[in-house]
């Protein structure tokens, strides 16, 4: 038997019930009651069936209802209101139901029919800038949403997608051209070797590029002068790009560590540079065909609609100056995910601020044909995070706060948490601190994953990395709590055993959120908003708690009873480690 979802085989089951009453059986479906004390679940099918059929709703759910009751399987089917259908499960259904969940790899969650090829672009560093906050949150986000896709069985590619051949780059070489004119890298007759180590550190570039920037706002004579390296670097001045390779690298040592303590992974390591040699046959072609046009000295596309509400800019693709920028790049790696890699769907998480930039890319792409009109592209946006002051997350000083700063004070505030609560004590120093980092990361991500992901919101150390309520931490900890019991279970030679029919509110209500994990994730999918699956963990660990406060698990003197709950906890174990793993977060051996 293939297993299904509990609400995908309750919407057939009373799908049957509407076909017997010549009733489309689609109108079945069952979802969670909204009236908990009422019902487990409902179907509301009847409403929509009274208008197709001129039954009064109540006349269609009272007779699907009596079909029902004929069936073992529930306690109660009950018709309230204008037409809707109550249903609660008998006892011994539900456990059948939890049993058979419980036993399957994927704890119910189905697989997609159609797996598609779905290109997830998210982090998006930049070259010589520190990771900012802003690549934090479209880290956490979109890592969390590659998870969500590989696990529904799609053929997903994590692409970080490299800030790494636009204008800033044109910036720090001439700010580094000023500062040090005599290196290799400038003079034009050199041909080469160029030295193997880096003149610049990183720390150098943290303090070069903003001065640079500050200094080209200010400065048209520097401006010009960086559009001018800009363009040289693009079309491939040995020098310049000598230079840029080990910027890139000294960049990208930095991010690795940082990706590497985020537990963030990338099947690609591209940057907009890896479509450096597309570029410029994509304009000539965009021109052959008319899709592009000139204007003022610039190479543009226009796409704007006639019923556009508001003026739409047109997509540039080549500066008056002969740069590429930013949406050259995005629209040549376009064409190469959709082409090369065969995507299906391309999400691009980044920051809601960039929302017209995107319309431009996706109006461009459709209607130069460079992409299958079959490629769906998305842009998965997110709002900003905020200090306590509601402005953008910056430091005491004002400044940006880097990726590595900001893991130290999770770290730090995690750490002060535990010494609170006496959690890991008596453990050995490095496993304390492992702990600590765990403990923080989870701080970090789910404090920004449980909010709707285009909401601004803002960072509360205190609260985030608090034991109690919806936090990482909490989450966290109840996990690990049950792995003690269970710990303690072997250690007294108890195992598991079969589920038996729920006795209390506790264990029935257990088991009803634990069924519900499929629609969270496939809700969660639908939406690209983990905030689903957060809310979803925090209801696990929450049900987990009230059935733990009233079932002793230990102590119950039914062994069978007991072996019941103890395939419980397994299989609430296995639930909140399945969706802290879907949230990027760890769960310690022991805390
Ligand atoms: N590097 C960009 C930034 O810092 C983000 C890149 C997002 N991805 C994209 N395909 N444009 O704003």
């Amino acid at each position: 038997m293939r297993v299904m979802s509990v609400l995908t085989e309750l919407s057939g089951r009373v799908g049957l019930a509407f076909a017997d009453e010549g009733l489309d059986p689609a109108l079945g479906e069952v979802v969670v009651s909204q009236r908990p004390e009422l019902a487990q679940f409902q179907s509301n099918g009847a409403l929509a069936a009274a208008k197709s059929t001129g039954r009064s709703p109540r006349d269609v759910a009272e007779a699907v209802a009596t079909r029902l009751a004929a069936d073992p399987g529930f306690a109660k089917v009950e018709v309230a209101g204008p037409g809707f259908i109550n249903l609660t499960l008998s006892d011994e259904s539900l456990a059948a139901y939890a049993e058979s969940s419980a036993r399957m790899d994927t704890l119910g969650v189905e697989t997609a029919t159609q797996p598609e090829t779905v290109v997830v672009d998210y982090a998006g560093p930049n070259v010589a800038k520190a990771m900012h906050v802003g690549h934090l949150r479209a880290t956490i986000i979109g890592d969390s949403l590659q998870r969500i896709f590989r696990l529904l069985g799609h053929n997903v590619i994590r692409d970080p997608h490299f800030g790494d051949w636009g204008f800033q780059m044109g910036l720090v070489i001439a700010a580094i051209a000023e500062e040090q004119p005599d290196l290799p890298y400038f003079d034009p007759e050199y041909l080469g070797p160029y030295p193997d180590e880096s003149p610049v550190t990183l720390d150098d570039l943290q303090r070069i590029y903003p001065e640079a920037n500050s200094r080209s706002e200010q400065d048209p004579e520097f401006a010009a002068r960086v559009r001018d390296t800009t363009v040289d670097l693009q079309r491939g001045r040995p020098g310049y790009l000598a230079l840029w390779k080990h910027m890139k690298q000294v960049s990208e040592e930095s991010q690795r560590r940082d990706f590497a303590d985020l537990g963030v992974e990338f099947d690609l390591w591209y940057g907009e540079s890896d479509v450096a040699d597309r570029l410029e046959p994509m304009v000539q072609r965009l021109r052959e065909s008319g899709v592009a046009e000139e204007s003022r000295g610039a190479i543009i596309v226009r796409v704007d609609l006639p019923d556009d509400k508001r003026d739409l800019p047109p997509l540039i693709l080549e500066s008056s100056v002969g740069a590429f920028l930013y949406s050259t790049t995005d629209l040549a790696t376009l064409e190469m995910r959709a082409r090369d890699l065969g995507a299906g769907l391309i999400l691009y998480v980044v920051d809601a601020r960039q929302a017209d930039h995107f319309e431009l890319l996706f109006r461009a792409a459709a209607k130069s044909g460079l992409i299958p009109p079959t490629t769906r592209t998305e842009h998965v946006k997110f709002g900003t995070m905020n200090g306590k002051d509601g402005k953008p997350f910056r430091t005491r000083e004002g400044g940006v706060v880097s990726l590595g700063d900001l893991i130290d004070l999770v770290q730090d505030a995690a750490r002060r948490r535990l010494e609170e609560a006496e959690i890991a004590k008596d453990y050995p120093d490095d496993e304390r601190e492992q702990i600590a980092r765990q403990v923080g990361i989870a701080a970090l991500k789910f404090g920004d994953l449980v909010n709707n992901r285009v909401s601004d919101y803002t960072f509360d150390l205190d609260r985030f990395s608090s034991l109690e309520g919806k936090t990482g931490p909490y989450l966290q900890y109840g996990a690990v709590r049950i792995r003690s019991i269970q710990r303690k279970a072997q250690e007294r030679g108890l195992s598991p055993g079969p589920m038996l029919a729920p006795i209390v509110d506790g264990e029935r209500d257990l088991m009803l959120v634990l069924l519900r994990l499929p629609e969270a994730i496939e809700r969660a999918a639908e939406l690209r908003a983990p905030n689903h699956v957060a809310e979803y963990a925090y209801q696990v660990a929450s049900a987990w708690n009230r059935f733990y406060d009233s079932c002793h698990i230990l102590d119950e003197e039914d062994p069978s009873r007991q072996a019941s709950w103890l395939a419980l906890a397994e299989w609430t174990l296995r639930t909140l480690t399945l969706l802290l793993d879907l949230l990027g977060i760890e769960i310690p051996e022991r805390m």
